[in-house]
């Protein structure tokens, strides 16, 4: 079976869903297969990633962000992006090597964009200018249920919306609506964009979220699935 990911050589595949849907855990799964066939493969998670990238996470994702514009901080997440694709992804894919990205533009549509309230044609616009036009050739959403990711999250960070201080029912309202928009965001785009989503349930037992994953991105690269008449 791992055998069938040999298709996934070269590709550019995005992993996303909620804070706490389990995409580090799931990727270090692939990653460990990747390697055990020889596909070489580099994993980069946003915001960070280059050193420019981990001073804007810094920024964003620490109190030194506190007071930033919703649109500041749309254009930080694509400036740690822009360098990302020009250090590490581009370079990457040029050479032939698989790279599995921990978020990329689609965390951006859902977190400023649907829960934001940036208009998605503003963000994809500025994301051509970021990435050059770089897509991903298949975007991984890993989807809970809100109850599931609002338990796993630690309520300690500026990017989970957490604001000390406030009352404890309004926080955890506020963090609710936010993530349950969240969660449209990243569905509304897999029901937008189906050649190039996929949306997968990631309530399940850790081996049960990592056989479906398998069994989507094997389907998804399958060498005949392109091909001209198939
Ligand atoms: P991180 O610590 O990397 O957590 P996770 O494991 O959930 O990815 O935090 C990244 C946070 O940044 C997360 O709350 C989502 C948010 N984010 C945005 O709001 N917009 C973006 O474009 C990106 C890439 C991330």
């Amino acid at each position: 079976m791992p055998d069938g990911l040999k298709s996934l050589a070269g590709k550019f595949i995005v992993f996303d869903g909620l804070d706490g849907c389990g995409k580090t855990t799931q990727m270090d799964r692939i990653e460990k297969k990747l390697s055990d066939i020889n596909v070489p493969a580099v994993r980069v998670r946003e915001p960070g990633s280059t050193p420019v990238g981990e001073h804007i996470r810094d920024l964003l994702l620490t109190s030194r962000g506190e007071g930033l514009h919703i649109r500041a901080e749309m254009l930080l997440y694509m400036a740690s992006r822009a360098q990302l694709v020009y250090e590490e992804i581009k370079p990457a894919l040029c050479k032939g090597i698989t790279v599995l990205a921990d978020r990329y533009t689609s965390s951006t549509l859902a977190y400023q964009g649907t829960a934001g309230g940036i208009p998605e044609q503003s963000i994809l616009d500025v994301a051509r200018a970021a990435t050059e036009n770089l897509w991903p050739d298949l975007t991984i959403i890993l989807d809970v249920p809100l109850e599931v990711a609002l338990k796993r999250i630690q309520p300690t960070r500026k990017g989970s919306t957490f604001q000390p201080g406030l009352f404890q029912d309004r926080i955890e309202n506020r963090v609710a609506e936010f993530h349950q928009k969240v969660r449209e965001g990243f569905l509304r785009q897999a029901q937008n964009f189906p050649d190039r989503y996929r949306v997968i349930s990631a309530k399940g037992s850790r081996d049960d979220i990592e056989q479906a994953i398998e069994k989507t991105l094997i389907e998804f690269f399958a060498p005949d699935r392109n091909a001209p008449n198939s």
